[in-house]
Protein backbone atom coordinates (compact mmCIF):
# COMPACT_ATOMS: atom_id res chain seq x y z
CA UNK A 1 0.00 0.00 0.00
CA UNK A 2 1.40 3.13 -0.70
CA UNK A 3 0.13 5.37 1.72
CA UNK A 4 -0.60 4.02 5.99
CA UNK A 5 -2.90 4.62 8.05
CA UNK A 6 -0.69 4.08 10.69
CA UNK A 7 -1.34 6.68 13.83
CA UNK A 8 1.96 7.27 15.55
CA UNK A 9 -0.60 7.92 18.80
CA UNK A 10 2.82 7.05 21.32
CA UNK A 11 3.47 10.45 20.71
CA UNK A 12 -0.22 11.95 22.04
CA UNK A 13 -0.16 9.70 24.75
CA UNK A 14 2.95 10.86 26.21
CA UNK A 15 1.95 14.39 26.33
CA UNK A 16 -1.18 13.69 27.60
CA UNK A 17 0.49 11.39 30.88
CA UNK A 18 2.76 14.04 31.84
CA UNK A 19 1.79 17.86 30.13
CA UNK A 20 -0.11 20.29 32.04
CA UNK A 21 -1.89 21.94 29.05
CA UNK A 22 -3.15 21.05 26.24
CA UNK A 23 -4.32 23.62 23.74
CA UNK A 24 -6.55 22.65 20.64
CA UNK A 25 -6.24 24.85 18.04
CA UNK A 26 -6.71 24.73 14.23
CA UNK A 27 -9.10 26.12 11.68
CA UNK A 28 -12.87 26.36 11.99
CA UNK A 29 -14.87 23.03 12.28
CA UNK A 30 -11.91 20.49 12.21
CA UNK A 31 -12.77 18.82 15.58
CA UNK A 32 -11.34 20.96 18.28
CA UNK A 33 -13.70 20.84 20.61
CA UNK A 34 -14.47 16.89 19.84
CA UNK A 35 -10.77 15.81 20.30
CA UNK A 36 -10.50 18.44 23.65
CA UNK A 37 -12.38 16.41 25.14
CA UNK A 38 -11.61 13.18 24.16
CA UNK A 39 -7.88 13.85 25.18
CA UNK A 40 -9.27 15.37 28.70
CA UNK A 41 -11.41 12.10 29.02
CA UNK A 42 -8.01 9.95 28.15
CA UNK A 43 -6.08 11.63 30.73
CA UNK A 44 -9.62 10.89 33.37
CA UNK A 45 -8.90 7.31 31.91
CA UNK A 46 -5.21 7.76 32.87
CA UNK A 47 -5.83 8.86 36.85
CA UNK A 48 -5.19 12.75 36.22
CA UNK A 49 -7.24 15.24 37.32
CA UNK A 50 -8.01 16.64 34.02
CA UNK A 51 -10.88 19.65 33.14
CA UNK A 52 -11.46 20.41 30.08
CA UNK A 53 -12.65 24.12 28.87
CA UNK A 54 -14.78 24.32 26.18
CA UNK A 55 -15.85 26.89 23.83
CA UNK A 56 -19.27 26.69 22.26
CA UNK A 57 -19.99 22.97 21.78
CA UNK A 58 -22.28 21.63 20.06
CA UNK A 59 -25.63 21.11 22.66
CA UNK A 60 -25.20 17.58 22.27
CA UNK A 61 -21.78 17.61 23.57
CA UNK A 62 -22.36 20.16 26.09
CA UNK A 63 -25.51 17.69 27.70
CA UNK A 64 -23.01 15.19 27.54
CA UNK A 65 -20.33 16.68 29.40
CA UNK A 66 -23.13 18.13 31.86
CA UNK A 67 -22.19 21.44 31.46
CA UNK A 68 -25.52 22.65 28.76
CA UNK A 69 -26.41 25.45 31.44
CA UNK A 70 -23.61 28.55 31.20
CA UNK A 71 -20.93 27.73 33.45
CA UNK A 72 -17.96 29.55 34.21
CA UNK A 73 -16.60 26.95 36.89
CA UNK A 74 -15.59 23.51 36.26
CA UNK A 75 -18.68 20.70 36.94
CA UNK A 76 -17.06 17.46 37.92
CA UNK A 77 -18.38 14.69 35.25
CA UNK A 78 -18.93 11.20 36.38
CA UNK A 79 -17.41 8.30 34.81
CA UNK A 80 -15.66 4.72 34.63
CA UNK A 81 -12.56 6.48 34.92
CA UNK A 82 -9.93 6.35 38.11
CA UNK A 83 -8.88 10.17 37.70
CA UNK A 84 -11.22 12.94 37.90
CA UNK A 85 -12.62 14.74 34.83
CA UNK A 86 -14.30 18.38 35.27
CA UNK A 87 -15.89 20.64 32.21
CA UNK A 88 -16.34 23.75 31.49
CA UNK A 89 -17.97 25.94 29.10
CA UNK A 90 -16.38 29.66 28.30
CA UNK A 91 -18.22 32.74 29.69
CA UNK A 92 -16.27 35.39 27.68
CA UNK A 93 -17.88 37.93 29.82
CA UNK A 94 -18.07 36.49 32.95
CA UNK A 95 -14.63 35.59 32.57
CA UNK A 96 -13.46 39.54 31.65
CA UNK A 97 -16.01 40.45 34.50
CA UNK A 98 -13.99 38.09 36.79
CA UNK A 99 -10.36 39.56 35.81
CA UNK A 100 -11.93 43.26 36.01
CA UNK A 101 -12.89 42.40 39.77
CA UNK A 102 -9.56 41.33 40.72
CA UNK A 103 -7.80 44.41 39.34
CA UNK A 104 -9.74 46.81 40.29
CA UNK A 105 -9.10 49.05 43.18
CA UNK A 106 -12.28 48.81 45.34
CA UNK A 107 -15.51 47.13 44.44
CA UNK A 108 -16.89 50.44 43.26
CA UNK A 109 -14.16 51.00 40.83
CA UNK A 110 -15.50 47.23 39.24
CA UNK A 111 -19.09 47.98 39.50
CA UNK A 112 -18.61 51.34 37.52
CA UNK A 113 -16.65 49.64 35.07
CA UNK A 114 -19.39 46.49 34.84
CA UNK A 115 -21.92 48.61 34.38
CA UNK A 116 -20.81 50.88 32.11
CA UNK A 117 -22.20 50.65 28.06
CA UNK A 118 -19.44 50.87 26.02
CA UNK A 119 -17.71 48.18 28.46
CA UNK A 120 -20.67 45.68 28.18
CA UNK A 121 -20.32 45.95 24.44
CA UNK A 122 -16.53 45.23 24.03
CA UNK A 123 -16.93 42.83 26.88
CA UNK A 124 -18.39 40.14 24.51
CA UNK A 125 -17.51 41.36 21.27
CA UNK A 126 -13.93 43.18 20.95
CA UNK A 127 -12.21 41.17 18.34
CA UNK A 128 -9.88 38.80 20.09
CA UNK A 129 -12.09 38.60 23.86
CA UNK A 130 -12.92 35.63 23.22
CA UNK A 131 -9.56 33.87 22.37
CA UNK A 132 -8.32 36.53 25.50
CA UNK A 133 -10.37 35.08 28.27
CA UNK A 134 -9.71 31.05 26.82
CA UNK A 135 -6.36 32.04 27.68
CA UNK A 136 -7.26 33.70 30.88
CA UNK A 137 -9.40 31.12 32.19
CA UNK A 138 -6.42 28.47 31.01
CA UNK A 139 -4.15 30.67 33.05
CA UNK A 140 -7.13 30.45 36.13
CA UNK A 141 -7.59 26.24 36.25
CA UNK A 142 -3.86 26.41 35.74
CA UNK A 143 -3.01 28.03 39.15
CA UNK A 144 -5.42 26.55 40.72
CA UNK A 145 -3.74 23.24 42.45
CA UNK A 146 -7.37 21.12 41.64
CA UNK A 147 -6.28 19.85 38.23
CA UNK A 148 -3.26 17.98 36.81
CA UNK A 149 -3.82 18.56 33.51
CA UNK A 150 -6.01 21.68 31.76
CA UNK A 151 -7.31 20.77 28.18
CA UNK A 152 -8.07 24.15 25.94
CA UNK A 153 -10.39 24.21 22.89
CA UNK A 154 -10.13 27.33 20.98
CA UNK A 155 -12.55 29.80 19.44
CA UNK A 156 -13.77 29.28 15.92
CA UNK A 157 -11.83 31.78 14.65
CA UNK A 158 -10.43 32.02 10.82
CA UNK A 159 -7.12 32.67 11.89
CA UNK A 160 -5.97 30.01 14.57
CA UNK A 161 -3.35 32.61 15.54
CA UNK A 162 -5.60 35.03 17.39
CA UNK A 163 -5.17 32.57 20.91
CA UNK A 164 -2.14 33.23 20.98
CA UNK A 165 -1.76 37.31 19.75
CA UNK A 166 -4.70 37.80 22.31
CA UNK A 167 -2.94 38.51 25.23
CA UNK A 168 -0.56 40.35 23.99
CA UNK A 169 -3.12 42.56 22.15
CA UNK A 170 -4.84 43.59 25.05
CA UNK A 171 -1.91 44.83 26.68
CA UNK A 172 -0.90 46.88 23.50
CA UNK A 173 -4.59 48.08 23.75
CA UNK A 174 -4.53 49.41 26.87
CA UNK A 175 -1.10 51.39 25.84
CA UNK A 176 -3.11 53.10 22.91
CA UNK A 177 -2.20 56.71 22.52
CA UNK A 178 -5.99 57.56 23.23
CA UNK A 179 -5.95 55.28 26.60
CA UNK A 180 -2.90 57.15 27.41
CA UNK A 181 -4.45 60.73 26.81
CA UNK A 182 -7.56 60.25 28.55
CA UNK A 183 -6.04 58.86 31.85
CA UNK A 184 -2.69 60.92 32.14
CA UNK A 185 -1.75 62.86 33.46
CA UNK A 186 -4.66 64.28 34.62
CA UNK A 187 -6.69 61.26 36.17
CA UNK A 188 -9.73 60.18 36.21
CA UNK A 189 -13.07 61.79 34.70
CA UNK A 190 -12.42 65.47 34.86
CA UNK A 191 -10.03 64.94 32.37
CA UNK A 192 -12.34 62.37 30.23
CA UNK A 193 -14.88 65.24 30.02
CA UNK A 194 -11.92 67.93 28.90
CA UNK A 195 -11.32 65.40 26.43
CA UNK A 196 -14.60 65.57 25.23
CA UNK A 197 -15.08 68.78 24.48
CA UNK A 198 -12.21 68.78 21.61
CA UNK A 199 -13.76 68.93 18.12
CA UNK A 200 -11.88 65.82 16.67
CA UNK A 201 -14.15 64.05 19.51
CA UNK A 202 -17.80 66.51 18.59
CA UNK A 203 -17.31 65.62 14.64
CA UNK A 204 -16.87 61.90 16.05
CA UNK A 205 -19.84 62.03 18.27
CA UNK A 206 -22.15 63.47 15.43
CA UNK A 207 -21.39 59.93 13.61
CA UNK A 208 -21.54 57.56 16.17
CA UNK A 209 -23.38 59.72 19.16
CA UNK A 210 -22.48 61.35 22.08
CA UNK A 211 -23.51 58.49 23.91
CA UNK A 212 -21.12 56.16 22.74
CA UNK A 213 -18.40 58.58 22.73
CA UNK A 214 -19.11 59.30 26.67
CA UNK A 215 -19.66 55.53 27.52
CA UNK A 216 -16.16 54.92 25.97
CA UNK A 217 -14.74 58.05 28.04
CA UNK A 218 -16.65 56.59 31.29
CA UNK A 219 -14.74 53.22 30.37
CA UNK A 220 -11.09 54.26 29.82
CA UNK A 221 -11.78 56.74 33.50
CA UNK A 222 -13.04 54.23 35.18
CA UNK A 223 -10.58 51.47 34.22
CA UNK A 224 -7.38 54.09 35.28
CA UNK A 225 -5.06 52.33 37.38
CA UNK A 226 -5.54 48.89 36.39
CA UNK A 227 -3.73 48.95 33.36
CA UNK A 228 -0.91 47.48 34.86
CA UNK A 229 -2.23 45.08 36.58
CA UNK A 230 -4.09 43.85 33.34
CA UNK A 231 -0.76 43.81 31.18
CA UNK A 232 1.15 41.98 33.87
CA UNK A 233 -1.89 39.09 33.76
CA UNK A 234 -1.22 39.23 29.87
CA UNK A 235 2.45 38.56 30.03
CA UNK A 236 2.00 35.96 32.60
CA UNK A 237 -0.16 33.66 30.36
CA UNK A 238 2.33 34.54 27.55
CA UNK A 239 4.63 32.85 29.80
CA UNK A 240 2.77 29.98 30.42
CA UNK A 241 1.42 29.62 26.52
CA UNK A 242 5.32 29.07 25.70
CA UNK A 243 5.69 26.69 28.80
CA UNK A 244 7.17 23.28 28.18
CA UNK A 245 4.84 21.57 30.16
CA UNK A 246 2.33 22.93 27.69
CA UNK A 247 1.26 20.88 24.56
CA UNK A 248 0.02 22.33 21.53
CA UNK A 249 -1.77 19.98 19.48
CA UNK A 250 -3.01 21.10 16.06
CA UNK A 251 -6.05 19.37 14.81
CA UNK A 252 -6.75 19.26 10.36
CA UNK A 253 -8.71 17.99 8.08
CA UNK A 254 -7.16 15.68 5.77
CA UNK A 255 -8.43 18.86 3.17
CA UNK A 256 -5.24 20.60 0.94
CA UNK A 257 -6.27 24.10 2.36
CA UNK A 258 -6.54 22.50 5.93
CA UNK A 259 -3.21 20.77 5.21
CA UNK A 260 -1.91 24.13 4.17
CA UNK A 261 -3.18 26.13 7.50
CA UNK A 262 -1.70 23.49 9.39
CA UNK A 263 1.83 24.30 8.12
CA UNK A 264 1.38 27.68 8.04
CA UNK A 265 0.47 28.24 11.78
CA UNK A 266 3.28 25.39 12.85
CA UNK A 267 5.48 27.91 11.00
CA UNK A 268 4.48 30.70 13.03
CA UNK A 269 4.30 29.10 16.33
CA UNK A 270 8.38 28.43 15.60
CA UNK A 271 8.28 32.20 15.39
CA UNK A 272 6.78 32.31 19.41
CA UNK A 273 9.16 29.05 19.93
CA UNK A 274 6.56 26.92 20.46
CA UNK A 275 6.75 23.31 18.66
CA UNK A 276 3.63 21.31 17.85
CA UNK A 277 3.73 18.22 19.78
CA UNK A 278 1.01 16.81 17.89
CA UNK A 279 -0.75 16.95 14.50
CA UNK A 280 -4.53 15.49 14.45
CA UNK A 281 -5.45 14.96 11.37
CA UNK A 282 -9.47 14.36 11.47
CA UNK A 283 -12.09 12.70 9.38
CA UNK A 284 -10.23 10.80 7.34
CA UNK A 285 -11.41 8.76 4.54
CA UNK A 286 -11.04 4.98 5.50
CA UNK A 287 -9.11 3.20 3.37
CA UNK A 288 -9.89 0.07 1.73
CA UNK A 289 -8.69 -1.75 -0.43
CA UNK A 290 -9.93 -1.47 -3.71
CA UNK A 291 -9.15 -3.56 -6.99
CA UNK A 292 -7.71 -1.42 -9.44
CA UNK A 293 -9.27 -3.50 -12.38
CA UNK A 294 -12.52 -3.82 -10.88
CA UNK A 295 -15.02 -3.06 -13.44
CA UNK A 296 -16.75 0.49 -12.01
CA UNK A 297 -17.78 1.82 -15.14
CA UNK A 298 -21.32 1.56 -14.14
CA UNK A 299 -22.38 4.00 -16.69
CA UNK A 300 -23.86 2.03 -19.64
CA UNK A 301 -27.77 3.16 -20.28
CA UNK A 302 -28.53 -1.14 -19.24
CA UNK A 303 -27.23 -0.42 -15.43
CA UNK A 304 -28.41 2.99 -14.44
CA UNK A 305 -31.04 2.94 -11.72
CA UNK A 306 -29.98 0.11 -10.21
CA UNK A 307 -29.47 0.22 -6.50
CA UNK A 308 -26.19 -1.73 -6.65
CA UNK A 309 -24.76 1.45 -9.70
CA UNK A 310 -25.43 3.92 -7.13
CA UNK A 311 -23.80 1.47 -4.16
CA UNK A 312 -20.94 1.48 -6.61
CA UNK A 313 -20.65 4.88 -7.70
CA UNK A 314 -20.16 5.72 -4.09
CA UNK A 315 -17.48 3.04 -3.54
CA UNK A 316 -15.40 4.64 -6.51
CA UNK A 317 -16.13 8.12 -4.90
CA UNK A 318 -15.35 7.39 -1.12
CA UNK A 319 -11.74 5.47 -2.99
CA UNK A 320 -11.10 8.49 -4.77
CA UNK A 321 -11.57 11.08 -1.59
CA UNK A 322 -9.81 8.03 0.59
CA UNK A 323 -6.59 8.27 -2.03
CA UNK A 324 -6.41 11.85 -1.95
CA UNK A 325 -6.46 12.00 1.84
CA UNK A 326 -3.80 10.08 1.90
CA UNK A 327 -2.08 11.92 -0.68
CA UNK A 328 -2.39 15.20 1.27
CA UNK A 329 -1.16 13.40 4.51
CA UNK A 330 2.09 12.02 2.84
CA UNK A 331 2.40 15.54 1.88
CA UNK A 332 2.18 16.77 5.41
CA UNK A 333 4.38 14.22 6.66
CA UNK A 334 7.11 15.20 4.79
CA UNK A 335 6.50 19.21 5.65
CA UNK A 336 6.64 18.23 9.60
CA UNK A 337 8.22 16.40 12.20
CA UNK A 338 5.54 16.48 14.66
CA UNK A 339 3.82 13.01 15.02
CA UNK A 340 1.26 13.03 13.05
CA UNK A 341 -2.69 10.87 14.35
CA UNK A 342 -5.11 10.21 11.88
CA UNK A 343 -8.96 10.00 12.98
CA UNK A 344 -11.30 8.26 10.43
CA UNK A 345 -14.63 9.97 9.39
CA UNK A 346 -16.63 8.22 11.66
CA UNK A 347 -20.35 7.18 10.66
CA UNK A 348 -21.50 8.68 13.60
CA UNK A 349 -22.43 11.45 15.38
CA UNK A 350 -20.30 12.40 18.11
CA UNK A 351 -22.34 13.91 21.00
CA UNK A 352 -21.72 11.42 24.36
CA UNK A 353 -19.42 9.87 26.18
CA UNK A 354 -19.91 6.56 24.43
CA UNK A 355 -18.73 8.43 20.92
CA UNK A 356 -16.03 10.40 22.24
CA UNK A 357 -14.68 7.04 23.67
CA UNK A 358 -14.98 5.70 20.10
CA UNK A 359 -13.04 8.40 18.70
CA UNK A 360 -10.66 8.15 21.46
CA UNK A 361 -9.60 4.99 20.64
CA UNK A 362 -8.85 6.37 17.64
CA UNK A 363 -7.11 9.10 18.48
CA UNK A 364 -4.66 6.77 21.45
CA UNK A 365 -3.98 4.10 19.11
CA UNK A 366 -6.46 1.31 20.83
CA UNK A 367 -8.64 1.09 17.77
CA UNK A 368 -8.29 -3.05 16.56
CA UNK A 369 -8.52 -1.79 12.70
CA UNK A 370 -5.28 0.18 12.52
CA UNK A 371 -3.17 -0.88 9.67
CA UNK A 372 0.40 -1.54 10.03
CA UNK A 373 2.95 -0.20 7.43
N1 LIG B 1 -13.91 11.90 13.30
C1 LIG B 1 -15.14 12.38 13.17
N2 LIG B 1 -16.09 11.66 12.50
C2 LIG B 1 -17.34 12.12 12.34
N3 LIG B 1 -17.77 13.30 12.82
C3 LIG B 1 -16.89 14.08 13.50
C4 LIG B 1 -15.54 13.66 13.71
N4 LIG B 1 -14.90 14.62 14.42
C5 LIG B 1 -15.80 15.61 14.65
N5 LIG B 1 -16.99 15.27 14.11
C6 LIG B 1 -18.22 16.10 14.12
O1 LIG B 1 -17.93 17.28 13.38
C7 LIG B 1 -18.56 18.41 13.94
C8 LIG B 1 -17.54 19.51 14.22
O2 LIG B 1 -16.67 19.10 15.27
P1 LIG B 1 -16.23 20.14 16.40
O3 LIG B 1 -17.38 20.88 16.91
O4 LIG B 1 -15.41 19.38 17.39
O5 LIG B 1 -15.29 21.08 15.53
P2 LIG B 1 -14.60 22.46 15.99
O6 LIG B 1 -13.26 22.51 15.35
O7 LIG B 1 -14.66 22.59 17.46
O8 LIG B 1 -15.58 23.49 15.29
P3 LIG B 1 -15.63 25.10 15.56
O9 LIG B 1 -14.41 25.66 14.88
O10 LIG B 1 -16.91 25.49 14.89
O11 LIG B 1 -15.63 25.29 17.03
C9 LIG B 1 -19.29 17.92 15.19
O12 LIG B 1 -20.64 17.70 14.86
C10 LIG B 1 -18.60 16.60 15.51
O13 LIG B 1 -19.48 15.71 16.15
MG1 LIG C 1 -15.48 24.15 18.66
Amino acid sequence: MEYSTVSPSGDLNEQIRTAAVVVCCGSGGVGKTTTAAAIAIEAAHLGRRAVVVTIDPAKRLADALGIAGLSNTPTRITGPWSGELSALMLDTEGTFDALVTTYAGTPEQAEKIMGNRFYRNIAGALSGTQEYMATEKLYELSTSDEFDLVVVDTPPTRNALDFLEAPGRLARFLDHRLFRVVTAPTRGIVRAVNFAAQPFLRSVAKVVGGEVIADALGFFAAFDGMEEGFKQRARLVETLLSDDQTSFVLVASPQKETILEAQFFAERLSDYAIEVRAVIVNRVHPWFELDESADLDVTSPERSGLALVDYVTNLGQLASSAREDRRHLHELREATEAPIVEIPYLPFEIHDLTSLKALGEHLFGKAGDQVEE
